[in-house]
C-alpha cells in the first residue's frame, strides 16, 4: 500500500504535526479532486463530494465514471441523491479485519463508516487494556466502540440517534461481538450523570458535531457545550485513562481546543494534530483534528 504509516502518537509531542490515517482493510481512497473523491469500499466504488478536494485530480472524472457504481449530488441542505452509474446494490456488508459493517447510501452522502477514523481504532486497539471501560460519546455507527468491544473492554455507546444506534447493533451482529451498552441519551447529559454516579473509564473518545441535537432535542453546539464536556470528561477519567477528541469545524481550531484540553489536565497533550489521508495518487485530504492527552 502506497500510504505513509501514521506517525507513532508516543512521539507526537504537543506539536501541529500531520497525522495520517492509513486505509483500512478493504477501503482504498483512490482519488480526489475538483470538490469529489473516488472510494472504494470492498467491490463498491463511490463518487462523493469533497469539500478539502479543491485541486485537481489525477484521474479525469470520466474514468471515474468508468469504475463506479455510485454518484451522490448534494442538491441542499447537505442532502443529496446517489445516482447509480454500474450495476451495484444499495447496501451491502464492509468487511475490516476483524470487524463487519453494514454500509448503505445515505441521503447525507455517508455510507456509515468514516474511513479516516482507522488512526483512532488503531490507538483504541493499542491502548485500552482488555478489561477496561470505553465510553464512546456522539458514537454514530459504533466502529470505535466495535474495536474497543473486539478488545475486550466494557463498552458504552452514546449517540442521540435512534436509527444510527439500531444501525450500530447490527454492525455489532455483524461482527458477531455482544453486550456493548446502548445509550440513547444527549452526550453531554449522560456524561454529566455518569460523574454524579460515580461512574469512571480508563478511555473517553468524542466525536463531536459543530451542530447537533440531544435525544430529547437538547441543542448541540461545539464552541458553546465543549468545555463543558471535556471538564466533565475529565472527572470520569480514571488515572492514566486517555482521552480522545476529535473535530471538525470552523469554529473551533485545533489550537483552541488544544489549550482547552491542557488547561483541563494540567498537562501537555501527547498528540494535537491534523487528521489527513492520501489518496492512492498521492494528494492529502484534510480530516480535521485530534487531540490525545492522557490523564496523570
Ligand atoms: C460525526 S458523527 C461521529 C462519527 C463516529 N466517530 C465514527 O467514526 O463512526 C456525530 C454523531 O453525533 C451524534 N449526535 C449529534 N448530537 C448529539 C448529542 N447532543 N448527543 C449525542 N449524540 C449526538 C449524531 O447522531 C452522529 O451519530
Amino acid at each position: 500500500m502506497d500510504v505513509k504509516k501514521p506517525l507513532d502518537p508516543n512521539k507526537l509531542k504537543s506539536e501541529n504535526h500531520k497525522l495520517y490515517a492509513n486505509f483500512c482493510e478493504n477501503y482504498e481512497l483512490l482519488d480526489a479532486g475538483g470538490g469529489q473523491k473516488l472510494e472504494r469500499w470492498g467491490e463498491i466504488i463511490t463518487i462523493r463530494p469533497e469539500r478539502q478536494a479543491y485541486f485537481k485530480s489525477e484521474t479525469p472524472f470520466t474514468e471515474w465514471e468508468q469504475k463506479a457504481h455510485w454518484k451522490f449530488t448534494e442538491k441542499s441542505n447537505l442532502k443529496g441523491n446517489w445516482k447509480n452509474i454500474n450495476p451495484a446494490p444499495k447496501e451491502w456488508k464492509f468487511f475490516t479485519e476483524d470487524l463487519t459493517f453494514h454500509l448503505e447510501l445515505t441521503q447525507y452522502k455517508h455510507l456509515g463508516i468514516f474511513p479516516e477514523q482507522e488512526t483512532n481504532w488503531s490507538f483504541i486497539d493499542e491502548n485500552l487494556r482488555p478489561k477496561g471501560r470505553f465510553l464512546n460519546l456522539f458514537a454514530y455507527t459504533g466502529a470505535s466502540s466495535l474495536v474497543a468491544r473486539k478488545k475486550g473492554a466494557e463498552v458504552l455507546h452514546v449517540d442521540s440517534v435512534k436509527q444510527l444506534i439500531s444501525w450500530a447493533k447490527l454492525n455489532m451482529e455483524h461482527s458477531s461481538l455482544s453486550d456493548i451498552k446502548w445509550v440513547l441519551e444527549d452526550a453531554l447529559k449522560f456524561a454529566q450523570r455518569e460523574n454524579k454516579r460515580g461512574n469512571s473509564y480508563d478511555m473517553i473518545q468524542m466525536d463531536p458535531p459543530a451542530w447537533g441535537l440531544g435525544a430529547k432535542g437538547e441543542k448541540w453546539k461545539l464552541e458553546d457545550k465543549i468545555e463543558e464536556l471535556l471538564k466533565t470528561s475529565y472527572s470520569i477519567l480514571r488515572p492514566n485513562g486517555w482521552l480522545i477528541v476529535n473535530t471538525y469545524s470552523p469554529s473551533l481550531k485545533l489550537e483552541d481546543t488544544k489549550k482547552l484540553v491542557e488547561r483541563i489536565f494540567g498537562k501537555k497533550a501527547e498528540v494535537c494534530s491534523e487528521l489527513w489521508m492520501k489518496t492512492k495518487t498521492n494528494k492529502d485530504l484534510y480530516f480535521g483534528d485530534i487531540v490525545r492527552i492522557q490523564k496523570s
